[in-house]
């Protein structure tokens, strides 16, 4: 059974279907615990599922490394197999992402390398393209630049706003999600090998 810590920054969408679908005893995953880097509107989730929470915020350290030592102790201390950051809107410090490489994983709401960053949705449309998708990665130390673990294109709809849009988006980032977890737990996909 792998342990998963699911790093959150927002509504925790992808966060909720991860918890629904661990409920299903044959699902060889389960959330040992949330984080975020605020009080997140999906500790909710986490709430309701009677999995425990953490927060760390930024503003309360000194500096950056400060701050991911304490998310590193955070999460190291639930001895998790797998760390996936689901919407977390911050760059962890390199040190944090040297010690979880390669057991650190990410969604991405774009056909990565298209459209990195926080606004992955909105670049797409703004650059008026047809297709986007979404990507899960394995994180290295650039912006959503890791190697990548499955993704799949999605199309852009006449009249589609960013909110339209990533609407779409969430199922598919889901399904590729528990995918990319189910494989990891069954060992047909090698994330030192991607790496
Ligand atoms: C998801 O679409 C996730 O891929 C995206 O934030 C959303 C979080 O939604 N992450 C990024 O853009 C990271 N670059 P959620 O909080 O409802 O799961």
């Amino acid at each position: 059974m792998l342990r998963l810590v699911v790093l959150i920054s927002g509504a925790g969408s992808n966060l909720r279907s991860l918890l629904e679908t661990s409920q299903d005893a044959e699902f060889p995953a389960r959330v040992v615990a949330v984080g975020a880097d605020r009080v997140a509107e999906g500790f909710d989730h986490a709430e309701q599922f009677g999995i425990p929470t953490f927060s760390v915020a930024l503003s309360s350290f000194a500096d950056r490394d400060a701050w991911g030592d304490e998310i590193l102790a955070q999460i190291e201390s639930w001895q998790p197999d797998l760390v996936i950051l689901s919407g977390f809107m911050k760059l962890l410090p390199p040190r944090v992402v040297a010690t979880l490489s390669p057991n650190l994983i990410n969604t991405h709401p774009a056909y990565l390398p298209e459209f990195p960053g926080a606004h992955g949705v909105r670049d797409a449309i703004e650059a008026g393209v047809t297709e986007t998708g979404a990507t899960v990665i394995v994180v290295d130390n650039g912006v959503d630049s890791g190697p990548i673990i499955v993704q799949e294109r999605i199309s852009i709809v006449h009249g589609d706003t960013e909110a339209t849009l990533h609407e779409r988006i969430k199922p598919v980032e889901r399904r590729l999600l528990i995918q990319a977890v189910l494989d990891i737990a069954n060992a047909t996909i090698d994330l030192k090998e991607l790496s």
